[in-house]
């Protein structure tokens, strides 16, 4: 029997594997979703049989509310909400891993619940991973919690500043560690244990309650790693190797997704992981110079005449087109111009919307072929011979002020070039700000003309001029 689970274990993590691997590509996401989901399946099944499960009616019970609340979230949360809920769910991986742990310490503990002086043989290796677990664990859930409340608008969105930031959260990690050392040596110290629990749920809230809301997406991805590294310790906990694996593979691909958003905003990863970074985005918004000059307007008709007459487009899409929903216009937009020969790319920044890949979710799903997605990287320097680059309700990924504004919270930021091509088209509702919160001079470049609306309406409008020219 227990060879069979090892091989479940085995084939599952071996399914994981190949999930992630194909989530790599929007072509073959759905493929690796699906293995990953059946690779969970494989290893929950063969954990079942694998415990010495004294009832199943607890674990059937547990399995109905949790889908059931899982399926509710699934169906209403919207797109533009999901790193709320992606946010959520690495906070309950982490506060599953502080449960598991402190379980497994107080069923282990002869001298629970009342201290009898009773001898506790805790091996040095158990007791190393249950005080990570408490602190990782603990650390993801509360920063979880705190990075949902700052995106979901209960928590305050801005940079908080508390005195001796640093020395503080330094002293409570090596507070955690040292009694960590000391319950490894002596295991019996239930109240240590419960005070490490403590410090650690307190260090996530005042790890991510300083950032920014333009870090956020560092911070989430952040978290997912830690997530996974909790989980991995948590599988030393209880010796389960699938669960060793699978939170490592968490864990491993977190920290990459995450150094390619610090990439993309231009962040140091060690800044992030030692929580640092609100210095880097820490300036003020309204330290900013406020863009001065004139705004020049376009509408439908006059954009869909100066389309007729040009040979290149890129288009550049951010979370107002998510809002909006206005991928399926975009498509038919696409196929007009495509049809009177005009060459048409998408240009997605790394951080545009509110999610990684947000942007090619969307636009997969209006069936758009995925190679006429570019990478910033890939385009950056095509702009220059771009007659006309029509901007959909992004902002921020499009702010010339990153570039040379000291003072600007997203100065550094790599943003796309839309600027150096002839003309920008900036369709959005009004000149309110974008997410960071700052106001952006590219809307007052003499090149920049704004199409006011709601994007699908706008698009939609579009189409149908270029369609009666
Ligand atoms: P933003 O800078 O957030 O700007 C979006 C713009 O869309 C707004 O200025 C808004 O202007 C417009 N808009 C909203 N609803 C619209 C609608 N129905 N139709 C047309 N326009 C609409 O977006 P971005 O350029 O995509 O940048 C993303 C930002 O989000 C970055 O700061 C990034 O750091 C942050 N962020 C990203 C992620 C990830 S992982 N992608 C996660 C969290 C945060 P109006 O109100 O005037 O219409």
């Amino acid at each position: 029997m227990k060879i069979a689970i090892e091989i479940i274990y085995l084939i599952s993590s071996i399914l994981f594997i190949f999930g992630i691997k194909f989530l790599g590509s929007p072509k073959t996401a759905r493929k690796g979703n699906l293995f990953a989901a059946i690779g969970m399946f494989l290893a929950i099944a063969a954990t079942l049989f694998d415990q010495q499960v004294l009832t199943f009616q607890w674990i059937i019970i547990g399995s109905i509310i949790g889908s059931l609340v899982g399926i509710i979230l699934a169906v209403k949360t919207p797109m533009t909400g999901m790193p709320q809920m992606v946010g959520m769910l690495n906070g309950f991986g982490g506060g599953a891993s502080t449960l598991v742990a402190l379980s497994e310490y107080f069923k282990k503990n002869p001298n629970y619940p009342v201290d009898q002086g009773l001898v506790f043989n805790l091996p040095v290796d158990q007791g190393i991973a249950i005080i990570l677990s408490l602190l990782i664990g603990g650390v993801t859930f509360t920063g979880s919690m705190i990075a949902f409340g700052k995106l979901q608008g209960i928590v305050t969105g801005k940079v908080v500043r508390y005195p001796l930031q640093h020395p503080l959260n330094a002293l409570l990690a090596l507070f955690v560690l040292g009694a960590g050392a000391y319950v490894v040596i002596n295991p019996s110290m239930m109240s240590i244990v419960i005070l490490i629990t403590v410090v650690s749920l307190v260090l996530g809230v005042l790890l991510v309650l300083p950032i920014g809301g333009a870090d956020m997406p560092v911070a989430i991805s952040l978290l997912n790693s830690y997530s996974g590294l909790a989980g991995s310790t948590t599988g030393f906990v209880l010796a389960n190797n699938e669960l060793i694996i699978a939170g490592a593979l968490v864990g491993a691909s977190g920290i990459i997704l995450t150094n390619i958003m610090c990439k993309a905003m231009n962040r140091s990863l060690m800044n992030v992981v030692l929580g640092g970074w609100a210095n880097a985005g820490a300036a003020a918004a309204s330290s900013t110079t406020s863009p001065k000059g004139d705004v020049k307007s376009i509408d439908a008709e006059e954009l869909a005449m100066l389309l007729d007459s040009v040979s290149s487009v890129i288009i550049v899409p951010g979370y107002g087109m998510a809002v909006g929903q206005a991928q399926h216009a975009v498509r038919d937009l696409v196929n007009l111009l495509e049809k009177k020969g005009v060459k048409v790319r998408f240009a997605i920044h790394p951080v545009a919307g509110r999610m990684p890949g947000h942007m090619n979710v969307l636009l997969a799903e209006a069936q758009i072929p995925y190679d006429k997605l570019l990478a910033m990287e890939d385009i950056n320097d095509d702009f220059p011979n771009t007659d006309v680059v029509i901007v959909i309700g992004a902002n921020d990924v499009v702010n010339p002020a990153a570039r040379h504004d000291k003072n600007s919270p997203i100065y550094g930021m790599p943003i796309l070039n839309v600027d150096y091509a002839k003309t920008v088209i900036i369709n959005k509702r009004s000149m309110n700000v974008g997410y960071a919160g700052i106001e952006n001079e590219l809307f007052f470049y003499p090149n920049a003309l704004m199409y006011f609306g709601d994007s699908k309406e706008a698009i939609s409008k579009l189409v149908n001029e270029i369609k009666n020219l």
